[in-house]
């Protein structure tokens, strides 16, 4: 009896299928009712009482030895039918690309425009003085046009603030460039401003500078001109009279967008005009401020908000989509 038991240990180590009838067959063989373990069992009894305890050990592996082979053949009959359910030449997941943010696609194109023209992209601090935003761009203390700008102020006396305007780049680059200056400076600016669907704490301007002997306010006009005409497709500009503390005199720029649609009536409230941005000849006294002999150079100044422009390009109607960062808007812009 007990050889007989060996018998079974070595058939039951060496079996090995991943046929699913097979390793049925197996399990019925041994592991049923009427499956050698129970018939071994049955016999226990009548096993002399001194073999009893060899006797049992060894149904005792026996046992352990079937289960474990089951589990073992069910984990490899697992693995087939995994296997079979996939299909391991079917192409992969496309990778998905991200897409630029239409603010920096728009800022690019206003770049490329003017670099075209000679424009050199010049950069300045985020965080900044007292003297670089306000009072060297003629705003000094008490000034009342520093209400028009909201500020985030980082420290007090001496000032440390968040720019509100990317004007303070031009003194920046004012100080430490002798004319002829053309500059272009994109960036972050920030204002103290309830978030609506039209203004945001956090948006982005471009400013642009040209200083050189015999700059005139036609120079100004030809190079607005050259630009709507690029970015729009539009040539014809207004200038309106309007003040700004570094720039005399200033104005305001108008784009003409033309009737020609609903939305055209509704975005120029029915005048087929839109306001682009801000710009004037550089006051003396600001190139005074920064070294600069008003008697002999003279220039011109703008700045614009890329959001609206953008807004304007894609008809978007709320600024808070720029910052949800919601993938359906953004993935719009893919091919741009
Ligand atoms: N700094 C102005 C603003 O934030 C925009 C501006 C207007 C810039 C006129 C200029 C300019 O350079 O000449 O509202």
């Amino acid at each position: 009896m007990l050889d007989k038991i060996d018998e079974y240990l070595n058939d039951v180590a060496q079996f090995s299928s991943t046929n699913k009838e097979e390793i049925e067959q197996f399990r019925i063989k041994y592991n049923s009712k009427k499956g050698i373990l129970n018939e071994i069992f049955d016999q226990f009894k009548t096993v002399p009482n001194e073999q009893k305890k060899e006797f049992g050990q060894k149904i005792n592996t026996l046992k352990q030895i079937v289960a474990a082979k089951l589990d073992e053949l069910k984990d490899s009959d697992n693995a087939g039918v995994q296997a079979d359910k996939e299909d391991l030449t079917r192409p992969g997941f496309p990778l998905e690309l991200g897409s630029r943010h239409p603010i920096s696609l728009v800022r690019n194109r206003i770049t490329e425009i003017f670099k075209s023209i000679g424009f050199a992209v010049a950069d300045g601090p985020e965080i900044e003085d007292d003297w670089h935003n306000f009072t060297a761009l003629n705003l000094p203390e008490y000034h009342p046009a520093r209400d028009m700008q909201d500020t985030f102020f980082i420290e007090k006396n001496p000032d440390i603030l968040l720019r509100t305007h990317t004007s303070s780049v031009q003194i920046r680059h004012m100080e430490n460039n002798e004319p002829p200056i053309r500059i272009l400076s994109p960036g972050r600016v920030f204002r103290n401003e309830a978030i609506s669907s039209r203004s945001h704490c956090i948006f982005h301007q471009i400013e642009g500078l040209y200083i050189d002997e015999n700059v005139s306010f036609a120079d100004l006009k030809q190079t607005l001109q050259f630009f709507t005409t690029e970015l729009f497709g539009k040539s014809k500009i207004r200038m309106r009279p309007s003040y700004f503390p570094f720039t005399e005199p200033s104005a305001e720029v108008d784009v003409y967008w033309g009737l020609n649609s609903e939305t055209d009536y509704r975005i120029t409230k029915g005048t087929g005009w839109l306001e682009i941005m801000g710009c004037g000849m550089v006051d003396p006294a600001v190139l005074k401020n920064v070294n600069i002999d008003p008697d002999k150079y003279s220039g011109y100044a703008f700045g614009m908000g890329i959001e609206r422009i953008v807004m304007l390009l894609h008809q978007m109607g709320d600024i808070r989509m720029f910052f949800e960062n919601d993938k359906r808007m953004l993935e719009q812009f893919n091919a741009l």
